[in-house]
């Protein structure tokens, strides 16, 4: 598969870092976006959570057309897997 220009948000560490290294070489252009720095060459500084975060990414794209957009951006939430928080007291709640 090859694509032409894809945006992944998310790309400094974890699924997104991942996904992102894997489709570099499958693409002409790879936007890479998180608030810290991502190892690609194209890397956009944005914190998603502000609209100058996502107005800055606009910019980036430009004129661009996006063939994909890859959301990986998040917070992994260890703490929804303690007792307090497990499905099993959940669904001892419903
Ligand atoms: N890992 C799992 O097994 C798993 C399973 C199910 C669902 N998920 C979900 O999938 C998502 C990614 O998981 P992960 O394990 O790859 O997490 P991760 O290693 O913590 O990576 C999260 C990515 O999101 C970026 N990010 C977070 N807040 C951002 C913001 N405000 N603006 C821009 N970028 C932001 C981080 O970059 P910066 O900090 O540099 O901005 C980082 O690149 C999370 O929402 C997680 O809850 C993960």
């Amino acid at each position: 598969m090859s694509f032409k220009t894809i945006l992944v948000a998310g790309a400094s560490r974890g699924i997104g870092l991942a996904v992102a290294e894997h489709l570099v070489s499958q693409s002409d252009r790879l936007l890479a976006v998180s608030r810290t720095a991502a190892p690609i060459d194209e890397w956009i500084q944005a914190d998603l959570s502000e609209l100058t975060g996502v107005e800055t990414v606009a910019k980036a794209v430009g004129d661009d057309r996006l063939d994909a957009l890859l959301y990986m951006g998040g917070t992994w939430e260890t703490h929804a897997f303690t007792n307090l928080h497990s499905l099993i007291v959940a669904s001892h709640l419903c």
